[in-house]
């Protein structure tokens, strides 16, 4: 059985102070969940979030990384940098930063080498624009992204990386995918895994959905068989909310 991985992604939100205060609330309310609980936080957060967390069941993750390991890179962070201070998980690739800051299938896979490299845990998003789901395009531009992304990896590397299906039209929107169609989708990129690296890699790849995920829409979502979890943004912003999430299952 694939364990369910909850990822918060707060983006560029929250001060160290409200980080600390937020991962005081949520210590208790997460306490007893056999989900994984992830806050994938600002850089400026990292050290103060995982002194907080410590000797609790939250992980901590970043929300990018360099593929190089040192060097002149003015404003970036090294994969290295990352797990020295002891960062658990990675997003990678988030439409957000191929949309607004360049990031390509080609440095994907390059971040996607050295975060397994170095002992990170990758959260690698893909997802289709509203365009191509309308002009029927999705399965082809996710399996796409997916099989791109994974490019040169080893099996037992593929079965490492989580991957998070977030449609873009549902990021932020308050729109989210159906159960069945993010269920469908995400059979699809496991199809996709399955042809390459064959059924029982596939079968052991956490794939996560993302997109306006919420405690009222969370228990549907994660109920279905090929939905591993999710990757939250604005809703992980609020400790009980996010909490509720974690605990879609009561
Ligand atoms: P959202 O963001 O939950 O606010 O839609 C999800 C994400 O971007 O990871």
């Amino acid at each position: 059985m694939r364990k369910k991985v909850i990822a918060g992604n707060w983006k560029m939100n929250k001060l160290p102070n409200e980080a600390i205060a937020f991962i005081e609330e949520l210590v208790p309310l997460v306490k007893n969940t056999k989900n994984e609980v992830v806050l994938c936080v600002p850089y400026t957060d990292l050290f103060y979030s995982l002194l907080v967390a410590q000797n609790t069941n939250i992980k901590i993750g970043a929300q990018n990384m360099h593929w190089e390991e040192k060097g002149a890179y003015t404003g970036e962070v090294s994969a290295e940098m990352l797990k020295s201070i002891g960062v658990e998980y990675v997003i990678i690739g988030h439409s957000e930063r191929r949309q607004y800051f360049a990031e390509t299938d080609e440095t994907v896979n390059k971040k996607l080498k050295k975060a397994l490299k170095v002992g990170l845990k990758p959260i690698v998003c893909v997802g289709e624009t509203l365009e191509q789901r309308e002009s029927g395009k999705t399965i082809e531009i996710i399996t796409k992204q997916t099989k791109l992304a994974l490019e040169g990896l080893s099996n037992e590397e593929v079965e490492k990386t989580i991957i998070a299906y977030e449609p873009i039209w549902a990021i932020g929107t308050g729109k989210t995918a159906t159960a069945d169609d993010a269920n469908s989708a995400i059979h699809e990129i496991r199809n996709e895994i399955s042809k390459i690296y064959g059924q029982n890699v596939a079968n052991g790849v956490i794939i996560q959905y993302g997109g306006s995920v919420k405690s009222a829409n969370a228990k549907e979502l994660f109920s279905m068989p090929d939905i591993d979890g999710g990757l939250v943004g604005g809703a992980s912003l609020d400790a009980t909310e996010f909490s509720n999430i974690v605990n879609y299952e009561k």
